[in-house]
């Protein structure tokens, strides 16, 4: 057997499948080894330059290695600061706490506490997850179709997708999931404004039900915009009415802002859109600056656990929130939030054009840059609302066609069948419509590749 050249691309592609577990995930779409990254681009061990769409998963808000990251990095070494430090606190942390409660809505900001979780999403999902439960006595969670928390045990409990979820026996009981509003795929059979306020009706009638099966709830979880979900963004009368029900039930909400938080949707976080706040905030990914941190920030009524409730060993990484904190400057020193919403009005433009001259996709929808194409089979029947059946095949194969142009996107939604648009909000419109151009090349190459055309 002929051994692969040392230094490529599959070299150290065969070693990671020989080492590493069965359940990673990224490298079996995007088989490339990173060799260096400098904002929205990523250079291979092969040289070739690539556009990242994917940004780490909506972590690396200011893209990769951005020279105000790298030096609030390098003070943090050569100024001796602790790099680990439990929960103790620092003048880092106090300096992150503050950078982050100016940006919340002032109310919120002003009964607000936070809790350092261990350093990823999920683990703040717990920890959400464990302080409604401590202060409403309540053990049901109201979650939703197609949200996505996170992998460890609770958060995939909340979790709308069956895949991981099928293999795992004994995930946490009591949640209850609700229907999102999906346009494309709306849950009644409507779609549009009218599909989301029945929606709105029927999450009342069931909170209001006393046969509806479900005790007494300690929250309802959900994200503003739905993003492994396939970047569905809830329609702003949606979120204020189930602000409104779930308030007057006393029902915490908590609103995971992993994915939207810090800019990405065009707004500082994605409630502002439909001026809503919620009771308990999770935020990860962007906040640590490219670097593993998470925190839930909730209202100071809820603060019922005890000393340890959430405690883990590394909850205080002074160098995420040196990063974080450079990272929450930049955005409002340079007002990346405004940015995010016309760059990705710019992707919405461009990809509505594609869309009108491909027979595959079946909708473009978004907020801000966190933007899906959905790829459909328009050789099978539509459904009463005219949508097409999830064409998962054809999506790898477009999001292989973008591979070759060195364009890296993932994928999303039901079945994978959703192209997902996360970059770096320091994107500019040069690079918008370069990604576009080569997004339009993939998608005509795979459509070629269909069996209708051979
Ligand atoms: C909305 C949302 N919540 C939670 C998580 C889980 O975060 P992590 O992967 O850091 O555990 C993610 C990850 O993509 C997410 O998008």
């Amino acid at each position: 057997m002929q051994s692969t050249q040392a230094g490529t691309n599959a070299f150290y592609l065969a070693n990671q499948a020989r080492w590493e577990s069965n359940a990673r995930s990224y490298p079996r779409r995007i088989p490339i080894a990173i060799r260096k990254a400098s904002g929205i681009h990523v250079t291979d061990v092969e040289g070739n330059l690539h556009y990242d769409c994917l940004a780490g998963a909506g972590t690396l808000a200011l893209g990769h290695n951005h020279p105000a990251v790298i030096e609030a990095i390098k003070e943090t070494l050569d100024e001796n600061y602790p790099l680990h430090t439990l929960d103790l606190t620092t003048p880092i942390k106090d300096e992150f706490v503050e950078e982050l409660f100016s940006s919340l809505p002032p109310h919120f900001a002003s009964r607000a506490k936070i809790q350092f979780c261990g350093p990823s999403g999920a683990d703040a999902v717990e920890a959400a997850l464990k302080l409604v439960k401590t202060s409403t006595g309540n053990r049901s969670l109201f979650s939703f179709h197609g949200g996505y928390h996170g992998m460890t045990h609770g958060a995939l409990s909340l979790t709308g997708n069956k895949g991981p979820k099928e293999n795992v026996p004994g995930l946490m009981g009591d949640v209850h999931f609700l229907p999102y509003p999906y346009s494309y795929r709306c849950p009644f059979g409507l779609g549009g404004e009218l599909g989301s306020e029945v929606g709105s009706r029927y999450i009342q009638r069931t909170l209001d039900d006393p046969e509806n099966g479900i005790v007494s709830p300690a929250g309802m979880i959900l994200e503003v915009v739905q993003g492994e979900g396939g970047a569905v963004p809830a329609p702003d009368a949606w979120l204020r009415d189930l602000r409104t029900l779930t308030h007057d039930r006393g029902i915490p909400l908590i609103i995971d802002e992993v994915q939207t938080g810090f800019g990405r949707t065009g707004k500082w976080f994605a409630f502002e859109h439909a001026g809503i706040v919620p009771d308990v905030l999770i935020l990860s990914k962007a906040i640590g600056g490219s670097l593993p941190l998470s925190v839930v920030v909730y209202d100071q009524a809820l603060d019922d656990w005890s000393p340890g409730a959430h405690s883990g060993t590394f909850r205080g990484n002074q160098m995420a929130m040196a990063a974080g904190i450079a990272t929450m400057r930049t955005i409002r020193s340079e007002r990346l939030d405004n940015h995010a919403a016309l760059m990705g009005q710019r992707f919405m433009d461009q990809l509505s054009n594609i869309q009108s001259h491909s027979f595959s996709i079946g909708d473009v929808r978004g907020r801000g840059l966190m933007i899906g194409v959905e790829i459909v089979d328009t050789s099978r029947p539509a459904d009463l609302l005219g949508s097409y059946p999830a064409h998962p095949d054809l999506a790898h194969s477009i999001q292989r066609e973008c591979m070759k142009r060195h364009l890296i996107v993932e994928l999303g939604g039901r079945h994978g069948s959703v192209v997902r648009f996360l970059p770096p909000l320091i994107i500019t419109p040069e690079q918008v419509d370069e990604v576009c151009a080569r997004f339009a090349e993939a998608v005509e190459a795979a459509e070629k590749s269909l069996p209708v055309y051979s």
